[in-house]
């Protein structure tokens, strides 16, 4: 796996799950900032969004990874920021398309939606797989 810098951050809705990737962050030695929430308390998913999602659109991190209940809150709030393709993902297939074809740069999941072998299995996959190119940065060039 290239050398990466994830930006991740939650609401209260995916706390549980942020910390669990935060886990496997540290065990494969993947360097990461953490824009909170720092405790369960309710928030607003919009403002953590906005805050990860600059934080890839100026380049200040490699990727970045949400979680909120569903994973969906996050990915609207994330791609109102130019520059930035996020995705709310279920599945590993998904996972890999998504960065090899959309070159996807911050993932989506939702802790009330899926299971933690399950999320950590699309990280794993989203983390590892490279943006194809070719073909695809056209179409990638047409949606910016
Ligand atoms: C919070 O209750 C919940 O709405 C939020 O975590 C997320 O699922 C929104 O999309």
């Amino acid at each position: 796996m290239e050398k990466q810098k994830i930006a991740i951050g939650c609401d209260h809705g995916g706390f549980n799950l942020k910390e669990t990737i935060k886990e496997y962050l540290k065990a494969h030695d993947i360097e990461f900032v953490d824009f909170g929430i720092y405790t369960k308390e309710a928030c607003d998913y919009p403002i953590v969004a906005k805050a990860v999602a600059n934080e890839v659109a100026q380049g200040k991190c490699d990727k970045g990874i949400l979680v909120c209940g569903t994973g969906l809150g996050m990915s609207l709030a994330a791609n109102k920021i130019r520059g930035i393709r996020a995705v709310s993902l279920e599945n590993t297939y998904s996972a890999r398309v998504s960065r090899a074809h959309n070159n996807a740069n911050i993932l989506c999941l939702g802790e009330r939606v899926i299971g933690e072998h399950l999320a950590l299995d699309i990280v794993d996959m989203w983390l590892k797989t490279g943006f194809e190119g070719g073909r695809h940065k056209r179409r990638i060039d047409m949606i910016e």
